[in-house]
């Protein structure tokens, strides 16, 4: 088992399978990096699968894969399917913006894929291109509906901004709940390489907003996930991710992975330790001993909730959110 210095049980691994993407989100990406990581500094399949068998055998019991936007790596589903015939019952999901899911969403199921979370920011065309710098609005919903046709459960991100999309909070609900999808609203989180002119939602707006749609029941958090869910009056569940809370970090279980093979101890921060020396010398012990020491190395908790005026510079399409 991994517990951190503050009593925290680790077990939840994120793994960004390429810093990549085919969307310029205004939130995370608006400008192409000045380099990509070149392809052969990427860790290959088997590299990522040595670390996850290490990561499994110390407690992970939930793999995340992201990006990026993971499904620019080829062959993912073979990654996938390396990971569940080494543990078939783990929590296995994926984060995508949905642009190339519904060529794949068959072959992801049948490798084991159970779960995918889909960015929808907006359900107008010419909003969704305004986010994405691109026109993604029929190809990701049409991977949304091929997931579920094919049996994954999705879960709807949504990144409410002023003047952008607020407007569609409770139109996006209402096209989740249509098709049995749970949404979640993320609170825009400052980072340097973000469009500065994003101002974004906060929680008690958000709930100023569908509260006045509907009557709220808060029904707190659930163990496994940092969203604060709430429940509409007539029965539909939501959740609000929080990060800018004073307790958002109390019960976080995660640390992340790198296309290049970086462990991190927390989104907020810079600070990584390599576990790719000794994944590709085989060295199980001493990635085990990085995974550790990573994990002891957590820090209590990010900085967005204290007030000041420094931001994170961590790059998200390196973590994926
Ligand atoms: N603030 C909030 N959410 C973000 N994401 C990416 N960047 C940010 C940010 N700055 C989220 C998007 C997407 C997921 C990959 O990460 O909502 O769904
Ligand atoms: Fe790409 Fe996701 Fe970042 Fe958008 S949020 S630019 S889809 S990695």
């Amino acid at each position: 088992m991994l517990i951190d210095s503050y009593h925290r049980e680790v077990n939840y691994l994120r793994i960004s399978v390429t810093e990549r993407c085919n969307f310029r989100c205004n939130y995370c990406m608006p400008e192409k990096p000045f380099s990509w990581v070149p392809k052969e500094n990427l860790l290959t399949f088997e590299e990522l699968f040595a670390f996850v068998k290490v990561a499994i055998d110390e407690g992970v019991n939930k793999i995340r894969i992201t990006g990026g936007e993971p499904l620019l790596r080829e062959g993912l589903d073979r990654f996938i399917a390396m990971i569940t015939s080494y543990k078939s019952d783990i929590d296995l999901a994926m984060t995508t913006n949905g642009f190339l899911l519904s060529g794949v969403a068959g072959k992801l199921k049948a490798a084991g894929l159970k779960r995918l979370n889909v960015s929808v920011d907006s359900l107008d065309a010419a909003t969704a291109q305004k986010i994405a710098q691109k026109d993604v609005l029929a190809h990701v919903l049409a991977g949304i509906d091929a997931a579920l046709a094919v049996g994954i459960k999705v879960k709807i991100n949504m990144v409410p901004m002023v003047g952008l999309n607020a407007h569609e909070i409770m139109p996006i609900m209402e096209y989740a709940r249509a098709r049995g999808m749970t949404v979640r609203y993320i609170e825009y989180m400052q980072n340097t390489h973000a469009d500065p002119t994003i101002r974004g939602l906060k929680s008690d707006e958000l709930l100023a907003i569908i509260g006045s749609h509907t009557a709220l029941i808060d029904e707190g958090f659930d163990a496994s996930s940092p969203s604060h869910y709430y429940r509409t009056a007539d029965g539909y569940r939501f959740g609000i991710i929080e990060p800018y809370k004073d307790d958002f970090c109390t019960k976080c279980n995660r640390i992340r992975l790198t296309a290049e093979g970086f462990l991190i101890p927390c989104l907020y921060f810079d600070e990584a330790m390599s576990i790719k020396e000794s994944i590709t010398r085989g060295d199980i012990a001493g990635a085990t001993a990085v995974l550790r020491e990573v994990v002891r190395t957590k820090p209590e908790k990010n900085r967005w909730s204290v007030e000041s005026d420094e931001l994170s510079t961590r790059a998200f399409y390196e973590t994926g959110g």
